[in-house]
């Protein structure tokens, strides 16, 4: 064998003048030929991915013919163009366009081209997938490439990507300059609210570092109410009978959670319980409760503008809401010195007044609230910031999201007065947590903790008479 390759080799250099000229092509078209076969045997035997394919190629053509598009629509004409006009201009164009190009696509290819093109152009691009999924509850963007959501309490990464991060950030500009702001180097991050109500955060770079964060929490048009959430475990009947009698008798509420733990969700199923004929005010940095009742008015401050100008701060919408007449105000979070303005209230007839705070425990909750008055530069001694919470608060509501990604309220703790220093407080129910399963969901039940409510009398004063049995702890099984 190795003679006859000696041979071979020793057999091309004698006919080289000719061979180089004439041979040379074949063997190269023989080489590209096995490199192509190669290449497609190994992939005919393991199945092509199609969709993935086909997902490139669309992906591909939609960015050609999105680039084509925005140099044939007359994009200040957009804004006053039907859904209707739009969607057929685009189609035409888009045909216009494939045939140009002699890119055949079949009726199914066609409609979501077109109608992604839509969302391209009028919409939010690849956000308008996932805004429409009902099944997602938040978006979070971190930069171009990586797009994750949130379902059922579990976060996820999606397929879905922007081409880059000048496409992320010409849609991040739609939506802020909609809502008349700016974001770039100097204004790195904002907050805005989508069209459909959902809750918008972005941070461009190079504050953010590998490209521009955004976060989205889904605005979801049917809130849970209490029978949902007691259907999904989130707290139990007695739970929620208790809770019917603390909001009917006036209580002042404060839920307190992590982020994304089902504060506002809670905050709103627990104002269901509100009679129909009180005037309710709320107050939010972006409007996502959702009152049932008939006389709502609703408050949403608004930062500063692009000049530094028009800020309306919490504290500011809290004051003028104090001079409306209001038999309850409802302040979507606290957490800076309108602290100060939500405890009097609570403090001077405005009880049943209703906030949330991110805070992980009862305990924890009170002491953000000192932390916060102390912030706000209000130079109070410890024990009168005390007394003052411990007057104003009656309830404290905990909403946790555990590690299986199931959101609960953890615990429900009444406030009783002070205790020397101390603001004395008593747990009446809570989640007792007894275990993980092999697939790490979390065992546990609700309980009652066997104290019976300091309220109790209030509300059977009110005609909210509890059956003793509900203040009755509940055995592990
Ligand atoms: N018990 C529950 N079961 C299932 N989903 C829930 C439950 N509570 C809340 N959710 C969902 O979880 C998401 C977050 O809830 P929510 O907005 O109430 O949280 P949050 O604590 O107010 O968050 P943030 O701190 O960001 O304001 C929402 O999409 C909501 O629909
Ligand atoms: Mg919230």
């Amino acid at each position: 064998m190795f003679s006859k390759y000696k041979k071979a080799s020793d057999a091309a250099p004698a006919r080289k003048p000719a061979a180089v000229v004439d041979l040379a092509p074949p063997p190269a078209a023989t080489a590209a030929k096995s490199v192509v076969r190669k290449a497609a045997q190994p992939a005919a035997a393991a199945p092509i991915d199609k969709d993935v394919k086909r997902k490139q190629r669309m992906g591909e053509i939609k960015l050609e013919l999105h680039r084509a598009l925005l140099d044939n629509l007359n994009l200040a004409a957009l804004e006053h163009a039907t859904e209707a006009d739009l969607r057929q201009e685009i189609n035409a164009i888009s045909a216009e366009i494939l045939a140009e190009k002699s890119i055949v696509l079949n009726r199914e290819d066609r409609m979501t081209l077109n109608s992604e093109l839509f969302d391209e152009v009028t919409g939010l691009g690849p956000l308008e997938t996932l805004l429409k999924d009902d099944s997602v509850n938040d978006i979070l963007v971190n930069g171009p490439q990586q797009i994750f959501v949130e379902r059922d309490g579990k976060l996820q990464l999606t397929d879905v990507t922007f081409k880059d991060e000048k496409h992320l950030l010409r849609i991040i500009d739609k939506i802020v300059s909609a809502v008349g702001r700016r974001v770039d180097e100097s204004n790195p991050y904002v907050d805005a609210r989508l069209q459909d109500g959902s809750r918008f955060n972005a941070m461009v770079p190079p504050v953010a570092v590998d490209g521009s964060l955004v976060s989205i929490r889904k605005f979801k048009k049917d809130k849970l109410a209490i029978d949902d959430l007691v259907n999904f475990g989130a707290f139990t009947e007695e739970m929620a009978a208790y809770l019917q009698a603390a909001v009917a008798t006036r209580l002042n509420i404060i839920v307190s959670g992590g982020t994304g733990s089902g504060k506002t969700t809670t905050l709103n199923a627990l104002s269901s319980f509100i009679d129909n004929a009180e005037r309710i005010l709320t107050i939010e940095d972006t409007a996502e409760l959702q009152l049932q009742q008939t006389h709502v008015g609703r408050m949403e401050s608004r930062p500063a503008n692009v000049e530094g100008k028009g800020e309306v701060s919490p504290r500011d919408c809290l004051k003028n809401a104090l001079r409306m007449r209001p038999d309850r105000i409802i302040v979507g979070e606290t957490r800076g010195e309108e602290v100060i303005d939500m405890l009097q209230a609570m403090n001077t007839g405005h009880d049943g007044s209703m906030t949330t705070i991110h805070a992980n425990s009862a305990r924890d909750g009170v002491s953000r609230l000192e932390n916060m008055i102390a912030m706000a530069g209000i130079e109070m001694p410890l024990k009168a910031v005390r007394s003052q919470i411990s007057s104003a608060v009656n309830l404290i509501v905990q909403a946790s999201r555990l590690q299986d990604g199931s959101r609960r309220m953890t615990s429900i703790t009444e406030i009783t007065g002070m205790e020397g220093d101390v603001i004395s407080m008593q747990e009446i129910f809570r989640y007792q947590r007894v275990g993980l399963t092999p697939d790490n969901k979390i065992i546990g039940h609700f309980t009652a903790t066997g104290v019976r409510s300091h309220y109790a009398e209030r509300f059977r004063m009110w005609g909210y008479d509890l059956p003793s049995s509900i203040y009755e702890p509940i055995a592990a099984q």
